[in-house]
């Protein structure tokens, strides 16, 4: 039987900062507000010639470095994304995949809003077992400020651009195996966050090209009780379908939507500070890009060691959630 490995990480963060300080500057709120009520600082923001496959293309240059795999070898690429290069086609992934000179790869996009990275996952990990395929890029990627309403104060604070990549690959070897991965939508609550315009749903004329722009719009408060509640017991219950225990985790990598979520979430598993990985401060969120851009962080700190248990968790636009156990298993 086949197995799938977690082998290696890559992310890409633009060069241009927007603080707080400058978003106070644009609409009504202040860096102590956002602070408070979110943990973000800052978030960055990709060039305007700089597309969402520019970016899911260096963070996936580096997860392919680090795997050891060689590029003729990688047979699938699936990316995460709310905001592809081209909203009907072609895919962001076949985009990256020609870009890296992948030419011998199944290639789509998955839209699940800020779970994406954790559904990628877990196709990627359904395809190995299957014996389908061997070695998977899995890429989540956003420039979230192609739509993102910069008048609207209940939104612009929270999103950035960024991107994070994976490679899962083909193992025998049952301890380097992803352990397992829960994920669920309910689309009752698709109106907590969305664009609403653009698709066929919308009730604009696709000629009125103002009307149609893409903007998110989210009813933030509402957004965040459900967050909470449906991240906690989805949480609580993957830890206890696999019979592991908090302490057990090494790294616990929530998606970076707000700081008052990931506490609330890891209080109610009694999580330690230390097993917390958090990059909302600086990234903001980054939809699908947020869980691998974390990861990142804490494997170019040096933090993550081979063998080593992750937590993932991630709750967005669907409404979307999922968790998964991950061992972090490189090439020997
Ligand atoms: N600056 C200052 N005031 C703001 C503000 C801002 N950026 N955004 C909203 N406010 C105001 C509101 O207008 C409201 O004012 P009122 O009381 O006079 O009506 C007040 O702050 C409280 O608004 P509310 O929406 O209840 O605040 P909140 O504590 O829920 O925080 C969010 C707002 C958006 C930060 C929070 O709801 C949140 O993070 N939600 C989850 C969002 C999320 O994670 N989405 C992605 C899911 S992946």
């Amino acid at each position: 039987m086949a197995y799938a490995a977690f082998r290696s990480i890559g992310a890409y963060a633009p060069e241009k900062i927007l603080t707080n300080q400058e978003l106070s500057e644009m609409v009504d709120t202040s860096d102590e507000w956002i602070v408070k009520r979110t943990g973000i600082k800052e978030r960055r923001i990709a060039a305007k010639d700089e597309t969402t496959s520019d970016m899911g293309v260096k963070a996936a240059a580096l997860a392919i470095e680090r795997s050891g795999i060689e590029k003729k070898d990688i047979d699938m690429l699936i990316c995460a994304t709310i905001s592809p290069d081209y909203f009907c086609m072609p895919s962001t992934a076949t985009i990256i995949s020609s870009k890296l000179g992948l030419n011998n790869v199944t290639a789509f996009d998955i839209s699940a809003a800020c779970t994406g990275f954790v559904y990628i996952l877990s196709i990627a990990k359904a395809f190995i077992e299957a014996g389908m395929k061997k070695n998977i890029l899995i890429v989540g990627a956003e420039k979230l400020s192609a739509i993102t309403d910069y008048t609207d104060r209940g939104t612009c604070i929270l999103f950035g651009d960024g991107a994070g990549a994976a490679i899962i690959s083909a193992t025998e070897d049952k301890s380097e195996a992803i352990i397992d991965i829960h994920t669920g939508a309910d689309g009752t609550f698709a109106d907590l966050l969305m664009t609403p315009n653009g698709g066929s749903g919308s009730a604009h004329d696709s000629l009125d090209q103002e009307a149609s722009s893409c903007f998110m719009q989210m009813k933030g408060n509402e957004t965040f009780k459900v967050a909470v509640r449906t991240l906690t017991k989805d949480v609580v219950d993957i830890l206890q379908t696999n019979n592991i225990k908090s302490e057990d985790i090494n790294h616990f990598v929530p998606h970076q939507a707000n700081y008052r979520i990931i506490k609330a979430v890891g209080d109610a598993l009694a999580m330690k500070e230390e097993q917390v990985v958090l990059t909302v401060a600086k990234y903001g969120n980054t939809s699908g890009a947020s869980i691998p851009m974390a990861i990142n962080e804490v494997y170019e700190s040096g933090d993550l060691k081979a063998g080593e248990l992750m937590l993932l968790d991630a709750f967005g636009g669907g409404l979307t959630w999922g968790s998964a156990l991950v061992p972090f298993s490189p090439l020997k």
